[in-house]
């Protein structure tokens, strides 16, 4: 069974959401484990006509046998978590690791008070950064000190090595994009911590050679929230006119936008050593190709689109995304 780990190359919310459900339900997925910083990502998961909005949940959720773990390295609110379980009744196969860093009220207030995150780098406001700090600190809550966590605790690298050898399907969900990787992003306008798919990895316990395959995220069009550069960013009006206009899942702030960026889609397969890309949102660049499942339905446009993407980074695109729900996918692979 095939394992990988869902990346996004870009500045977040290209959908890896949807991408890592449909994974979870094609390779009947053993685990999905989120890595990522924590409750500043927003993942949306339209599953049989409900909507799914999570920050803390891996979004393979929807493949009902999957143990759902969260690794070490992310960040965990416990009152988002908690909520999240209940919302998608999953309390008996969710996990996470006693040393997972815990996010208190103090560094939510800090991160929606502060000139400097909030008002220059314009974070999500949900506490992240200043928890990464005290935990640099060492002077962060961990999950193992949290009475209401208790009965979720499990060694989560344990389990995905285990499963791992024994040849089971391991999907890894990162969360943001690219290039606001602390390392490799927009310093500073970037998230606190390095989200690429080797920290994805590093997050769940897995060293570098565990994984059979690196997705890659990429939506048809760029967009990206807060403050940071923006190659060939369009006005609201123009973002309008062409459909790309989107607002926020965790914030409600509106997305600016850009065209698909080559150049950035380039050095993202290079820093994630990418073996596969996903290719969403494919119907907002041409309409006639939504809801589309069969690589041979889609529009001339559309295909060309897809083989020019395919040609130029020299990677196969194996998924397409033609519509914001998870059945609204076109799999090469199958
Ligand atoms: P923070 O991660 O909340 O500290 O925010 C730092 C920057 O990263 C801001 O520009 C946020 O808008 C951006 N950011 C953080 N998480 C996400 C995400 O999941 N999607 C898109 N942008 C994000
Ligand atoms: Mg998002």
């Amino acid at each position: 069974m095939p394992s990988s780990v869902v990346v996004d190359g870009f500045f977040g919310d290209c959908g890896k959401g949807k991408v890592t459900s449909h994974l979870a339900l094609r390779d009947k997925a053993t685990i999905v484990a989120r890595g990522g910083v924590g409750p500043n990502a927003g993942h949306t998961v339209i599953f049989r006509d409900r909507t799914y909005r999570l920050s803390q949940l891996p979004s393979g959720f929807v493949y009902e046998s999957a143990r759902l773990l969260i690794g070490p390295g992310v960040l965990v609110n416990p009152n988002t978590l908690l909520e999240e379980v209940e919302l998608t009744r999953t309390s008996g196969r969710v996990g996470l690791d006693p040393n997972c860093g815990i996010i208190e009220d103090r560094h939510i207030q800090e991160d929606k008070t502060s000139s400097h995150l909030r008002g220059k780098i314009g974070t999500t406001g949900t506490g992240c950064g200043p928890a990464q700090r005290d935990r640099a600190s060492r002077t962060l809550k961990m999950a193992r000190d949290i009475d209401s966590l208790s009965h979720l605790v499990c060694d989560v690298p344990g389990e995905i090595n285990d499963a791992l050898d024994e040849e089971k399907s391991v999907v890894l969900e990162g969360s943001q994009g690219t290039f606001i990787s602390l390392f490799h992003g927009t310093y500073p306008y970037v998230t606190s911590k390095d989200v690429t798919a080797s920290s994805i990895c590093a997050d769940v316990g897995l060293g570098p050679k565990r994984l059979d395959e690196v997705i890659l995220v990429l939506k048809a069009y760029v967009t990206r929230v807060g403050a940071g550069p923006l190659e060939n960013e369009l006005t609201k009006e123009e973002a309008q006119e062409r459909g790309w206009f989107e607002v926020a899942t965790v914030t409600g702030r509106e997305r600016r936008s850009a065209p698909f960026d080559y150049q950035l889609a380039e050095r993202a397969v290079m820093l994630n050593s990418a073996t596969q890309l996903a290719v969403t949102a494919l119907d907002v660049l041409y309409p006639k190709d939504r809801g589309k499942t069969r690589w041979k339905d889609l529009t001339e446009e559309g295909t060309q689109f897809i083989r020019g993407v395919e040609e130029k980074l020299n990677v196969p695109v194996t998924l397409i995304g033609t519509g914001p729900k998870t059945r609204e996918t076109v799999d090469r692979t199958v």
